[in-house]
């Protein structure tokens, strides 16, 4: 398996593997491949990654900046993230926020959060926050993962394209 970034050929790839992925999920509006298409168009797609085998995209995750109440910049959202359904549960997932996650802490950001499900995110050192609060969203859903302890608190706001239908 091959990880890296997406190229312009991979866009219709990618919006394919989000919603095989995200097709039958309980919590979802199936729009999130909508999602990473208004973030690509407004140039807020920090980071693209796609996973790859033998030539085919079968994983992909995105990175985008979050504005926080309190001023803090250089936090990121990270999502959607997906994994064709034959292909899960064989650490696409896992490799691929991993990676990103390593490079985006070397770049300088100050952190990153999530709507999620808290026993997966686990893994990647994810918890809730009790200083940061994503509006509309329970609190045990909404986790933070603050790189080098830095102590942002406030209201989260993801990108507006994170409202994206179609
Ligand atoms: C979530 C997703 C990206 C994980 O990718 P993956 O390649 O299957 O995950 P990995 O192989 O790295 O990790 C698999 C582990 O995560 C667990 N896992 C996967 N999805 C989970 C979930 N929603 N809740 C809890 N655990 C989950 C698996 O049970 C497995 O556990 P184990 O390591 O103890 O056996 C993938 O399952 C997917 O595309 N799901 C549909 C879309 C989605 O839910 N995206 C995330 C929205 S928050």
């Amino acid at each position: 398996m091959i990880i890296r970034n997406e190229i312009e050929s991979d866009i219709e790839a990618i919006s394919a593997v989000t919603k095989a992925a995200f097709a039958n999920h309980p919590h979802s509006n199936q729009t999130e491949q909508f999602i990473i298409i208004a973030l690509r168009a407004d140039n807020a797609l920090t980071v693209s990654l796609v996973a790859e085998i033998e030539g085919k995209v079968i994983g992909h995750v995105a990175f985008s900046p979050v504005s926080i109440s309190d001023g803090t910049h250089n936090w990121y959202g990270l999502g959607p993230v997906s994994v064709l359904p034959e292909h899960q549960k064989q650490g696409i997932g896992k490799a691929l926020i991993n990676k990103r996650l390593s490079l985006l802490k070397k770049s300088g950001a100050k952190g990153c959060v999530l709507v999620g499900e808290p026993k997966y995110y686990e893994r990647f050192g994810f918890r809730n926050s009790s200083g940061l609060i994503l509006e509309g969203v329970p609190q045990e859903y909404f986790l933070a993962l603050p790189f080098d302890n830095d102590k942002a608190q406030g209201a989260v706001v993801f990108h507006h394209a994170f409202s994206a239908k179609e």
